[in-house]
């Protein structure tokens, strides 16, 4: 574990990477497992995402995830990681409730060891983000496609492809970014205008869909993996087929199961012949 090693990574390196032309590496994770290896891998940043809804429990929607069920998922992501900073995604009706609510859900986060918070909204949570960062909590923004809300107007399709939609965009991104935000979500935005707002924003600009012109990436951990092969969105580049290879190793072990050639003698333990011996005089007295 060699990353156990290396300092945890700071909001200002994240912020300096901007700065210094390095792109940010961000996946999220829900799970301790699989936060080891991201841990060992080196990513910058490790999101819990409230794509647990989907990924993890099955829903329609991120709208049906709530603060139990996400803090469960940050426990496990927490115990896993030394080095990546942890941001823990706020679930609907966590923070549009007002101030009060915001900070004690977000600080419920960091009790259960998140760096940071983040939240979806352009200037309807400008408040809520300035409320949060003068108690010195971390927020990472979120713009252009809201899950929680957007695909109950819209679906899912991309957002800034007309002159009046990006202005809009960018009016957003600079408005969350003057509530204090140290970095900010760019989901599924047409690559002209995520360049854009990279341009003319400070603070890191992580895409998902939005091109290559951003600071960052971001990715859900399921997607890359290829761990559902039935989803399959244009902007995902699928590093494995993870679904083909775990129902590949799950089909073998059935058959071996099945046809005794597992377990083997190294899969076994023993007992001592003399106290075999033993127990055999023993069966026979019985
Ligand atoms: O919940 C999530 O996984 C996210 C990413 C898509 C950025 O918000």
């Amino acid at each position: 574990m060699q990353n156990q090693r290396k300092p945890k990574v700071t909001i200002s390196e994240i912020m300096d990477k901007k700065k210094n032309n390095q792109k940010i590496t961000m996946l999220t994770s829900y799970d301790y497992s699989i936060s080891r290896i991201c841990n060992e891998a080196d990513l910058d940043i490790v999101l819990i995402g409230d794509s647990a809804a989907t990924v993890m429990l099955g829903c329609d929607s991120t709208r049906e995830i709530g603060m139990d069920e996400m803090l469960t998922f940050c426990k496990g992501v927490a115990n896993g990681i030394t080095r990546p900073l942890i941001v823990g995604d706020m679930p609907f009706g966590s923070y549009q409730t007002g101030k009060s609510d915001s900070i004690s859900n977000a600080i419920k986060f960091l009790r259960c060891g998140c760096d940071a918070v983040k939240l979806e909204g352009g200037r309807e949570v400008v408040d809520i983000i300035k409320n949060l960062t003068s108690f010195g909590i971390p927020v990472m923004g979120h713009i252009g496609l809201k899950p929680q809300t957007t695909p109950l107007y819209h679906g899912y399709s991309s957002q800034g492809k007309t002159a009046e939609e990006a202005v809009k965009l960018l009016s957003e991104a600079k408005a969350v970014e003057e509530a204090g935000v140290f970095s900010i979500v760019l989901e599924k935005v047409t690559s002209e205008v995520s360049s854009v707002i990279t341009q003319v924003v400070k603070v890191p600009i992580i895409g998902i869909g939005c091109g290559p012109h951003v600071d960052g990436q971001v990715l859900v951990i399921h997607d890359m993996l290829g761990l559902y092969k039935d989803i399959e969105p244009k902007f995902v580049k699928r590093y494995l087929n993870l679904s083909g290879q775990i129902f590949d190793a799950i089909k073998e072990y059935e058959n071996e199961v099945k046809t005794g050639k597992f377990p083997q003698e190294e899969h076994t333990y023993h007992m001592r012949e003399e106290e075999f011996a033993k127990l055999e005089k023993m069966l026979r007295r019985v």
